[in-house]
């Protein structure tokens, strides 16, 4: 399989009054075409420093990214971006929204085919007959997933999302992740999830990646055996409730702090 994403001994510092400030160091990762590779690590790491490397929003001190066989060297259109804050505008509704990357990427499209690949994408979110009200006569849960579509409305080659679905309840989050799950299947996109949340991780990710604390390198790397099909009550099952040990043995070790040193 190749690779869509390759980071390659990516290092980078902020310049701040105080000095440099070592964010990541030396850190390498692969991401197969069509796989979704989850990031965690301790708070302040550098994980989304990391998307802005990888969107070509930052460039690194040292190290390459590469995207389908092209370095980075700035923003792409081929990258679509989700945050934990949904950023909608109020002043157009939920279908305008969602074409809005279409307007910019193929502004030659006619719009009855903007319109129906953005309707397409809305009835697989579950947001059929929502299209035309206004952001805010959603929920949190809602405008999260119009701006899940909004973000693969023109067919990225990478998603980028950057603690998605950070601010949801948790049932609201595992409904989402069964969006996504719904999402990929249809729509096949390589994928960078970072979270703090380390069920999610193993729920959607192929790959799960621990940094280590700040300056953030690769400490650990989780391939994601899911037993059976990826339904919730999964999460349940032994060889879940392993990974997820071992992962926050890993987010212990980032922190500095030793499973050994808690006893
Ligand atoms: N533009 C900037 N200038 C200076 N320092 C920055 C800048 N952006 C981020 N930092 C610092 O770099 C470090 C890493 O930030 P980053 O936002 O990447 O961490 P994070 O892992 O995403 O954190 P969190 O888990 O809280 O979301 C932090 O100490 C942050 O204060
Ligand atoms: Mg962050």
């Amino acid at each position: 399989m190749t690779n869509l994403i390759e980071i390659k001994g990516v290092t980078h510092a902020f310049q701040t009054p105080n000095g440099p400030l070592p964010v990541l160091d030396d850190l390498n990762m692969e991401v197969p075409e069509g796989e979704l590779c989850a990031v965690v690590g301790p708070s302040g790491c550098g994980k989304s420093t990391l998307t802005r490397l990888i969107a070509g929003l930052l460039k690194p001190d040292a190290g390459e990214v590469w995207l389908h066989g092209e370095q980075v060297r700035e923003p792409r259109n081929t990258v679509g971006m989700a945050f934990q804050n949904p950023v909608l505008l109020e002043w157009r509704t939920i279908l305008q929204n969602v074409i809005l990357p279409l307007e910019i990427v193929a502004p030659k499209m006619p719009k009855a085919e903007k319109e129906a690949r953005a309707l397409e994408l809305l009835a697989l979110v579950g947001l059929e007959g929502f299209e035309d009200k206004r952001p805010s006569a959603l929920s949190g849960g809602m405008r999260q997933r119009a701006s899940l579509c909004r973000a693969i409305v023109h067919k990225p080659d990478v998603l980028i999302m950057d603690e998605p679905f950070g601010a949801l309840d948790a049932f609201t989050r595992e409904d989402l992740w069964q969006t996504m799950h719904a999402l990929r299947e249809k729509e096949p996109f390589t994928s960078v999830l970072i979270t703090h949340d380390l069920r999610e991780s193993v729920f959607l990710g192929d790959q799960v990646i621990v940094l280590s604390g700040r300056p953030a390198t690769r400490q650990f790397i989780l391939d994601v055996a899911f037993p059976g099909p990826r339904v919730i009550d999964g999460l349940f099952a032994t060889e879940c409730v392993d990974m997820l040990h071992t992962l926050r043995d890993q987010i212990r070790i980032a922190q500095g702090r030793t499973t050994e040193e808690e006893k």
